[in-house]
């Protein structure tokens, strides 16, 4: 897992706004994402995590090339992709999918499971006849479902199956690199835990590298190798999951944390939420210097500093390999809020006095129960193997 099969530089992505009855002009821009740099090497797992409005999806989608960038470098297996086009364009498509949030309203309800799952392999001139047949069943199979119930249509999937398509149609090209944007938020808890299950079987399989985003951070523990955390559209902490999770350098990591329950009555007892004031800031008109300083429990603590508004902090790599953006952020460590949030290893001793080793592996969440698909259709959700626990 040491090469690099993304590197995306000081990646930039704004959506203009026009004014005007007449005369359109261009009266400023959405920054959405506003200088991203993260890698994803080879089989790994990135997960990516942000409130909502912070450019998590955009991101994804500039990735993919369905945005052309407005600056920055986006550089896919070493070839650099970020002006690509046309025939170059369609082949680099096909190594990287995305797989969607909503499964209800990403996929066609006049075409057939078998319809959705072919419709790349048309595009992009995969096989014919018979033999595309048969690679829309192994698709189907492959994800879980019965392949007989591909002249079914959407609507007639229960949530998770229909993700199960949306899964399949991503596979389809046998692509290298999936940006998963939210894949479990529209399904119940109980059908979340498969669909994740179903990922990491799918990526230890084909050897797939994921670009996992959500919105909170206890969703991607147990699937990111990696973890980056967004706010209004750049990255401010980017870290191990498992260090992530036991020693947050941010100040917004840290509240994000304090939102992730921890499965133990005792300790979770004794957690303070921190409660960020106010909505994330527009991205058309992002606040001086650091974005997060309006909202910042650090800043007032440390009596509201200037440099925090006439400056934005570089992302930089701390001595615990934690790539941060805060220019205090040596005050977040150690401090009472990050110990009382902290939910990786060590969280037992923070937060109780008990002595837990620091190093040893967090207490394991069991996924919720599989429940089983609605009849008809009575489609076999196949095997569910428990999730890895890399945090
Ligand atoms: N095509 C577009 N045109 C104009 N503005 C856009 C466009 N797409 C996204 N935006 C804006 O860019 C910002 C980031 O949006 P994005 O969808 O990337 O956020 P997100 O983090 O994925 O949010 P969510 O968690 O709600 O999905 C938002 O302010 C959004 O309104
Ligand atoms: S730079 Fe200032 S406002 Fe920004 S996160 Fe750090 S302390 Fe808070
Ligand atoms: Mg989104």
């Amino acid at each position: 897992m040491s090469d690099a099969l993304l590197q995306v530089s000081d990646l930039q992505m704004f959506f203009p706004i026009y004014q005007g009855i007449l005369i359109n002009r261009h009266v400023g821009d959405v920054r959405a994402v506003d200088g991203v740099s993260l890698s994803i090497n080879r089989g790994e797992t990135v997960g990516l995590v942000g409130e909502s409005g912070c450019g998590k999806s955009t991101v994804g989608r500039t990735i993919l090339r369905l945005y052309n960038p407005t600056g920055g470098r986006i550089v896919f297996e070493g070839d650099d992709i970020t002006q690509v086009k046309g025939a170059a364009l369609r082949a680099v498509r096909r190594r990287m999918q995305m797989i969607f949030q909503d499964p209800y309203a990403s996929l066609n309800p006049r075409m057939t499971a078998a319809g959705i799952v072919a419709e790349p392999l048309e595009i992009h001139g995969v096989g014919v006849g018979k033999e595309r047949r048969e690679r829309v069943r192994e698709l189907l199979a492959t994800v879980g479902l019965d392949p007989d119930y591909g002249d079914r249509f959407p609507h007639e999937f229960s949530g998770g199956q229909r993700q199960r398509i949306g899964v399949a149609r991503a596979l389809a090209l046998h692509p290298d690199l999936i940006v998963a944007d939210e894949p479990i938020s529209a399904l119940d808890v109980s059908i979340q835990a498969q669909i994740i299950n179903l990922l990491e079987r799918l990526q230890d399989e084909f050897g797939l590298t994921y670009l996992f985003i959500a919105h909170d951070l206890s969703v991607v523990r147990h699937i990111s190798d990696r973890i980056a955390v967004m706010y209004l559209g750049r990255i401010v902490e980017m870290a191990g999951t498992r260090e992530l999770y036991k020693r947050p350098m941010h100040p917004y990591t840290v509240a994000l944390l304090s939102a992730v329950p921890i499965p133990d009555p005792q300790i979770e007892s004794r957690r303070r939420r921190i409660i960020l004031t106010g909505d994330v800031p527009s991205p058309s008109n992002p606040p001086a210097g650091c974005h997060f300083h309006p909202r910042c429990w650090l800043r007032a603590r440390l009596g509201n500093p200037e440099r925090c508004i006439a400056e934005a902090p570089a992302l930089r790599t701390m001595d615990n390999g934690h790539e941060v953006s805060c220019h205090f952020a040596e005050e977040v460590d150690g401090s009472a809020e990050q110990q009382l949030q902290v939910t990786g290893p060590g969280a037992a001793k923070n937060a109780t006095g008990s002595a837990s080793p620091p190093d040893a592996p967090p207490p394991p969440v069991a996924p919720p129960a599989p429940v089983a698909p609605p009849a008809p259709p009575s489609v076999p959700a196949g095997p569910v193997p428990r999730p890895r626990d890399r945090g």
